[in-house]
């Protein structure tokens, strides 16, 4: 297949690239600072184009079986920045795609990104009011916009919880429809990086899961 990475200088985005390349896909890296992507392959292509800016991200959509997104913009201490930038992106980038006849994506987003009162205490009233508030609030208005306005999107969205960089532990990543998962169906609250880089592809690969929110954790 023919892919378009964003946000591929970042620590899971660099892992969909590589593990794209190591099953034998063409990757076309869309990426702001084209030097700081020092990974060679004869099918890897890095190109530079701004994010919030549809006609330069056209060229590089043109021709693409999808575009996979692993964007961020870190946390907002005391959730005091408000924070745009998700909502700010996803209008671009699906009109680029619209421009140029791409329909799936696959959109790396987090768990817990919606209230829910039957979330755990700490998240409700430690990590979003101090850290992740604004990020999680902006990822759901970005959500939003992909279940209303883009019902010609084949979108999906990747939700894991906290990321490491640990080896996977070589078990199935478990998925499920959703926001999160709950503690009685999982072992972990973290998923690797890795294991969203594999899970990313294979959705990919096999045009699973179109139009649907999957929160993800490694097994
Ligand atoms: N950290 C966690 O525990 C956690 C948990 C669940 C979900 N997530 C979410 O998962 C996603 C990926 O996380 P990560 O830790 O792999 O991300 P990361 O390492 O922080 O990488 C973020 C990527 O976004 C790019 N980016 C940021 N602002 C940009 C801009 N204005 N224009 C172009 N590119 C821009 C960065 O490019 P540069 O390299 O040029 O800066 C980088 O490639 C994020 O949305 C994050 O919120 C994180």
């Amino acid at each position: 297949m023919k892919l378009a990475v964003l946000g591929a200088t970042g620590r899971t985005g660099i892992l969909v690239v590589r593990e794209a390349l190591a099953r034998g896909h063409e990757v076309t890296a869309v990426v702001r600072n084209p030097d700081k992507l020092t990974d060679k392959h004869d099918n890897l292509q890095v190109v530079a184009a701004d994010i919030f800016d549809s006609s330069s991200m056209v060229p590089h959509f043109k021709g693409r079986d999808a575009v996979l997104s692993c964007l961020g913009c870190g946390p907002s201490f005391l959730s005091m920045r408000k924070v745009t930038f998700f909502t700010d992106l996803i209008r671009p980038m699906v009109d680029a795609m619209r421009e140029v006849k791409v329909t799936r994506l696959v959109f790396m987003s987090s768990w817990y990104t919606k209230y829910n009162s039957a979330d755990p205490f700490i998240v409700n009233w430690v990590l979003k009011p101090l850290l992740l508030g604004q990020s999680l609030h902006n990822k759901a208005e970005m959500e939003d916009f992909l279940e209303t306005d883009c019902l010609d999107i084949r979108y999906t969205l990747v939700r894991p919880p906290q990321l490491t960089d640990s080896e996977p532990t070589g078990k199935p990543v478990l998925c499920m429809e959703g926001q999160s998962i709950k503690s009685a169906e999982r072992k972990r609250f973290t998923c690797c990086r890795k294991d969203v880089a594999k899970f990313m592809i294979d959705i990919t690969e096999k045009d699973e899961h179109i139009q649907k929110s999957m929160a993800i954790a490694s097994g």
